[in-house]
């Protein structure tokens, strides 16, 4: 010990760690990443992604192509995982695959392939639920929350803000009413012509830009909730007039070549204005949801948590108001195998285990 108390996961970790030795393989394919990782009390030992190129053509996912490219890439990214984390099938102690949320014929091919090695291995099946693992990729680094802490998991389908009590005891205690933080991401970037998926794209030319050149509107909405579809239909207007008129409105359109010129020339300030928008509505909602539970310790998680500006805006928040923040490393923010190995740790020290008959589910239903 360094002289500093244990945070209560420590204490958990301690307790049970010295009762039970185990190592878990971990599958995760919600959505267009086959991922697979071996996780051993609690440390990563492998983190291995298959990302899907096929969808950059069509501007998003296309179900159908993301469940056979799954079917592809299942066995060598198993097989590769094992190998990283140095141990082979006799030595993993559970199977853990992501159940819900995301497209069902994604999920189906990791939990079907999930269930036939627990059946042949004999070996206890885990259920996971992709939104919790995402808020407890922050338990993977050794600097941790301590509990109660709030996490805000902003991905491609959802905006949340949680309140997580301890490893498994979680209540979402915002959201999203429509599109979510990725979402307003991605159909920006449609909109300025960049292909999918462009929530880093918007990142990268926002580095370079003027956040403070073009404002959008912030939604008013009440309590913890968020909304982005006002944003992007704002998005449009100003883009379809050319930044000609600061009332979002559908009558004023210029020529789509004008808009070209206009989107070429102004990439950057206007990638970086709506990416400041994004943050501002983030952050606001986090503020607010800090001060009503009293809760100082503040995680970020999801893919847009890769995003440089949150990443930034958070820890600079974090300085004025007195909280420890907590953001996950790049590799953990986007969809990846390793959160769901590190949720099947704490599942399994707390014998939460499914049986075969478990099947996965498209939607985000909360245990
Ligand atoms: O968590 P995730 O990998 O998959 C879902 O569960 O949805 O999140 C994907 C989302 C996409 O909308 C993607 O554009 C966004 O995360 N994203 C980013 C960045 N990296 C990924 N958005 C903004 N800036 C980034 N650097
Ligand atoms: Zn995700």
């Amino acid at each position: 010990m360094d002289g500093k108390a244990p945070n209560s996961l420590e204490v958990i970790s301690q307790n049970i760690g010295s009762m039970v030795d185990t190592t878990i393989l971990a599958i995760e394919s919600s959505c267009d990443d086959t991922a697979a990782a071996v996780c051993s009390n609690g440390k990563i030992l492998s983190n291995i992604i298959a990302n899907q190129a096929v969808h950059e053509k069509y501007g998003g996912v296309v179900p159908e192509l993301a469940s056979r490219a799954h079917l592809q890439n299942i066995v060598p990214v198993v097989t590769e995982a094992l190998k990283v984390a140095d141990c082979n099938l006799s030595s993993i102690d559970a199977i853990a695959f992501t159940q819900a949320p995301g497209l069902i014929g994604s999920l189906l091919v990791g939990a079907q392939f999930a269930k036939s090695l627990a059946l042949s291995l004999n070996k206890p099946l885990i259920a996971v639920h992709h939104m919790q693992a995402h808020v407890l990729a922050n338990l993977i680094a050794d600097e941790k929350p301590s509990f109660p802490f709030l996490c805000l998991t902003v991905s491609g389908g959802h905006t949340q803000i949680v309140l997580c009590e301890s490893p498994l005891k979680m209540k979402v205690i915002g959201e999203t009413i429509d599109d979510a933080a990725g979402e307003a991401f991605d159909k920006t970037a449609k909109l300025l012509g960049l292909p999918y998926p462009g929530g880093p794209l918007v990142d990268k030319y926002a580095q370079q830009g003027n956040p403070n050149r073009f404002q959008f509107p912030e939604p008013k909405i009440p309590g913890l909730n968020f909304s982005f579809s006002g944003l992007k239909t704002s998005i449009l207007y100003f883009l379809n007039n050319a930044g000609t008129s600061n009332v979002f409105k559908e009558e004023f359109k210029v020529s789509e070549t004008d808009k070209k010129i206009f989107i070429d020339q102004n990439l950057a300030d206007i990638c970086a204005s709506v990416q400041d928008r994004i943050i501002s509505i983030l952050i606001n909602k986090l503020k607010k949801a800090a001060k009503e539970y009293k809760i100082n310790q503040i995680c970020i998680a999801g893919g847009v948590s890769a995003n440089s500006g949150l990443r930034k805006a958070l820890k600079e928040t974090g300085e004025k108001m007195g909280w420890q923040t907590f953001i996950p490393a790049f590799q953990y923010c986007t969809d990846n195998a390793a959160m769901i190995a590190i949720t099947a740790h704490f599942k399994y020290l707390n014998n939460d285990f499914s049986d075969l008959s478990i099947s996965p589910s498209p939607r985000a239903i909360w245990s």
